[in-house]
């Protein structure tokens, strides 16, 4: 029996050829032309102003702190719920990350919390949207505006995901995705920064290429500052590119996914899904579940060939960033108690009949 896994590419292998066949006759694999459209069309589509390629989800919110000014020992506040990416990027940039607790209905900042955490060393906030889902983006940039605090959105896992209509990532200073292989396009690696401030735009130009302003002829260019090499090849881009023209589709594939979902498991109060606003344009990447017995219900569905993913681990558990529990209490309630449900673009409701009946059968039987 097929293995049903969390999240798969979905690649059109003619399409995406069509487009590298023509890197190859240009011989211009490095960053350039392929580079260039995908960025333009990658602004169209989020209706922004600048959108600057990178290697890495990781290394856009690098790139979108440097390039909004971060300096040494800065803080930086971030959830204790997310990819551990965030916290390393900040650290990366010379921050230090502070730990702001979750609200355990949406497993985002919790605003409370996060006025708790600011004091005069804060320069920045980073809202994490977890699974597509929009933090309350407004009412934190208010909160941050008032006490000169830059907001940088990590939207990795947001792409095409909107907020009151607007999309994600395009509120803050900078809006930063990923392009790994589990999001909703993926080009192998990859990510991007976007911004409406031309000034933060140069900036991340320049950063990405080893602080260079040009006029990029080769040695005899002037070099400002320092920089990286987070150049987006145009391989790269012709995976983006074909993967951007049915972007619609695979949102609404996703929206699909997570309403089958909605109606066909049994919550109570030891299974829950976690909410998404679909009215106001939250595309759910996957679906993520609060179950009390986690564990079991992970094993139970692996040993039949559903493979789920186990939520992160809390930041201030993890090595390099250990702190206690003390000021993060929603972040210990969750803790080993959720895991996200296969979401992959080419889900069949054959297999999602089946999840959702190993799911109903475990919550009835086996817990
Ligand atoms: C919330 C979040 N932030 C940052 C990243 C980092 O992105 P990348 O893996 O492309 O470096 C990811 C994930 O992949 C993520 O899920």
């Amino acid at each position: 029996m097929k293995k049903i896994i969390l999240s798969k590419p979905l690649i059109n292998v003619a399409d995406t050829s069509n487009i590298v066949r023509k890197v190859l006759i240009e011989n211009f694999p490095n960053e350039g032309r392929q580079t260039r459209e995908f960025e333009k069309k990658i602004c169209s589509f989020l209706k922004t102003k600048y959108a600057i390629t990178t290697t890495s989800g990781t290394t856009a919110i690098f790139l979108a702190l440097k390039a909004n000014g971060i300096k040494n020992n800065d803080e930086v506040i971030i959830p204790n719920i997310t990819f551990p990416a965030t916290a390393n990027a900040v650290a990366m940039a010379g921050g230090k990350p502070v730990l702001v607790d979750i609200d355990s209905k949406n497993i985002l900042i919790d605003e409370k919390s996060l006025l708790k955490k600011i004091t005069k060393k804060t320069k920045f906030v980073i809202p994490v949207h977890v699974s597509g889902r929009g933090n309350n983006i407004k009412s934190i940039i208010n909160i941050c505006k008032k006490k000169s605090i830059k907001v940088i959105e990590d939207a990795a896992e947001a792409f095409g995901s909107k907020y009151q209509k607007k999309f994600l990532g395009t509120f803050g200073k900078s809006g930063c995705f990923s392009f790994a292989p589990n999001k909703i396009i993926t080009t192998g690696q990859g990510g991007v920064v976007v911004t409406n401030d031309k000034k933060i735009y140069l900036n991340l130009l320049r950063l990405k290429d080893q602080g260079r302003v040009g006029p990029t002829t080769g040695g005899e260019d002037n070099y400002i500052s320092k920089g990286y090499n987070f150049k987006f090849s145009n391989l790269q881009s012709s995976l983006g590119l074909s993967q951007l023209k049915n972007i619609k589709w695979r949102i609404d594939k996703l929206i699909k996914i997570h309403k089958f979902y909605k109606k066909n498991i049994n919550q109570s109060n030891k299974f829950k899904i976690i909410d998404f606003n679909l009215q106001k344009g939250e595309v759910p990447l996957w679906t993520d579940v609060y179950c009390m017995s986690r564990n079991k219900l992970f094993n139970f569905l692996k040993s039949r060939n559903v493979l789920c993913r186990y939520y992160w681990n809390p930041i201030n558990t993890c090595l390099p960033y250990k702190s206690s529990f003390k000021s993060l209490p929603n972040s210990k309630k969750i803790q080993k108690k959720m895991m996200w449900l296969p979401s992959s673009l080419d889900m069949s409701t054959k297999e999602q009949k089946k999840v959702c009946h190993l799911i109903n059968l475990f919550l009835k039987y086996k817990d």
